[in-house]
This record gives C-alpha cells, structure tokens and sequence, in this order.
C-alpha cells in the first residue's frame, strides 16, 4: 500500500507491505538505521522516534497508521551544518553517551520534551525518559544534558 507522511520535514511517498511496523520502514525501507530494534514489544525505547510532537515507540507502529502524520527520527535532530545540536553537544560534555545503543532514543525522548517545555523540572525529565532504557550511564548524565539543554534554550529565547 501506499504511504505518504512527512518524514524529517519532508513529504515522502513509499509503498511498504501493510503489517509492517514503523521501525521496520524506517530501518529497512528508507534506510535510516538511527532508530534501533532492542525489545520489539515496546519496553527498551531504542526505537523512538516523535510522531505528531508525541513520543512514540516505532516498534508499536504500523506503518499505514504514519499515513498523513509527520515523523522526526534522530536524523531530522541536528544542528543546521548538519553536526551535533545543543542537546547532541551536551551528550557529550555530560558525559551521557557510552555504548550508545539507547542514545538515539534518549536524544529524540529529549527532544519531545523540549518541544513541551523548556522549564521542565529533573523530576520531569526522568518521567520523559521513563521508557527508554540505559543498562550503562545510569540516567543521571543524560538528565544532566536534557536540563542544561533546557537552561541553554531557555537563555537564547
Ligand atoms: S524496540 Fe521498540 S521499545 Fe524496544
Ligand atoms: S549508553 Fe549503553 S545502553 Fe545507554
């Protein structure tokens, strides 16, 4: 079936099997491997990507629900040279990134709430995080870099 959504800010028009998920399009169809398939069943995060502003697990998707929808994966979120943006940058200063498997995750659920608010609280930011899954920095880095990102933001309004 055919599938038209806007994807990075571009509309794009690709025809996919309709049982196939969002994560499956994204990796295999279009080739934008940034989303990454942990647990398949919605638990891990590594497949978000932000659909219609909300936070979604791609893995939780079928593609034909993309359909008249616009989609941000972690290869829309970049600075305008094409490098690291503020959150991207701030990743790494904090220290927030080791083996990087849950990071594009992370950094697309970073941005969904900076989208929301830029005055969120660490509370908020934890909440936010609260289905992407890291078994190595122990969050506490990567909250550090969504806040600062806030801070930052917040300053350059
Ligand atoms: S692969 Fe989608 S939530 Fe784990
Ligand atoms: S950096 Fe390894 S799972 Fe998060």
């Amino acid at each position: 079936m055919l599938i038209e959504f806007t994807l990075n800010y571009q509309p794009i028009a690709i025809e996919a099997p309709p049982d196939v998920t969002l994560l499956h399009l994204l990796r295999d169809h279009l080739n934008l491997t940034g989303a990454k398939e942990g647990c398949s069943v919605g638990e891990c995060g590594a497949c978000s990507v932000i659909m219609d502003g909300r936070l979604v697990n791609s893995c939780l998707v079928l593609a034909p629900q993309a359909h008249g929808s616009e989609i941000i994966t972690i290869e829309g979120i970049h600075a305008p040279d094409g490098g690291p943006n503020d959150l991207q940058e701030n990743f790494i200063t904090y220290g927030a990134v080791q083996c990087g498997i849950c990071i594009p995750g992370m950094v697309v659920a970073g941005e969904a709430l900076l989208m929301r608010t830029l005055t969120p609280t660490r509370t908020e930011i934890r909440t936010a995080l609260a289905g992407n899954l890291c078994r190595c920095t122990g969050y506490q880095q990567i909250v550090d870099a969504i806040e600062a990102t806030a801070v930052q933001r917040r300053q350059a309004s």
